[in-house]
């Protein structure tokens, strides 16, 4: 970036981060080969709420409630009206700078080099048009049956409070991943060796409180890759971070891969 690009703040207005982007940027520069994780906070400036609010619950749920397989069975009319509501509420919201700086990385790195690995469910990174993405979790848009193969990309249309599998009349569960159950194989491995092989993992917007996820940025350190953290607050991974950016990512992504280039 030439100096004449560099944003310039008063010293008041001077964020935390800007003293940490030189160092991060420098080794996101050298790496030849980088993984991302993302979470729930590269989406809040889009609008799109996170998962851990301070009472524990999501959106006035418990997670047991609305997020595990049990909490499906034995409810099923809670849970599809608690996806519904998510589903709408995504109708409208659009990638935000965050999203948008990680498709401008993507670009600058040959194929396999670059691999996008998102918790989130609300394919706002495709939407961005990053394009190896893997999608930890699952889909929102997407739904599957309960007892047979059958999958589908429903987009964001409404669906009834207990939707029915068009091939074998079962009920229609969103296709996401809940709690205990395991990620989608291919999905996981993919990631896995990607951040097995990377020289820098960037790690976005996550409480890295969720396993396997949050267990690919040890996965990172213990392959001596350096992490670049980027969230609002510290978090569980903040002591494996190389460098830590303590801001909004929707600031500071698009800076830091300017800064990179
Ligand atoms: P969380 O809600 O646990 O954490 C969101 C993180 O984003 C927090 O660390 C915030 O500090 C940070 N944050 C919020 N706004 C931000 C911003 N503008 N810029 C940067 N950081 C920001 O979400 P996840 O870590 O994604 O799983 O949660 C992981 C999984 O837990 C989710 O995928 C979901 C949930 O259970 C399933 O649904 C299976």
């Amino acid at each position: 970036m030439a100096d004449s690009d560099r944003p310039t703040w008063a010293n008041s207005d001077r964020p935390s981060w800007a003293d940490d982007l030189p160092r991060a940027a420098a080794i996101l520069r050298r790496a030849q080969r980088v993984a991302v994780l993302t979470g729930a906070g590269i989406s809040a400036e889009s609008g799109v709420p996170t998962f851990r609010a301070s009472d524990g619950l999501w959106e006035g749920h418990r997670i047991e409630d609305v997020a595990t397989p049990r909490g499906f069975a034995r409810d099923p009319r809670l849970v599809w009206r608690f996806y519904n509501a998510r589903r709408a509420n995504l109708r409208g919201v659009q990638p935000n700078p965050a999203h948008y700086a990680l498709v401008e990385l993507e670009r600058r790195l040959p194929g396999d080099h670059f691999t996008l690995a998102t918790q989130n469910v609300d394919t706002l990174h495709t939407l961005a048009g990053s394009q190896r993405v893997l999608e930890l979790h699952g889909n929102i848009r997407r739904v599957r049956c309960s007892r047979c193969d059958y999958r589908a990309d429903r987009q964001l249309e409404p669906l009834p409070d207990l939707p029915e599998c068009p091939e074998c009349g079962a009920l229609l569960r969103p296709d996401i991943v809940w709690f205990y159950e395991p990620l989608p194989e291919a999905v996981w491995e993919t990631a896995y060796l990607a951040v097995s092989q990377c020289d820098c993992l960037l790690v976005v917007g996550t409480s890295a409180v969720v396993h396997p996820a949050a267990g690919l940025i040890e996965l990172a350190k213990h392959h001596d890759a350096a992490v670049i953290e980027v969230n609002l607050d510290q978090t569980a991974a903040s002591h494996l971070a190389d460098v830590s950016l303590l801001g909004k990512a929707g600031q500071i992504l698009p800076q830091l891969v300017a800064a990179s280039a």
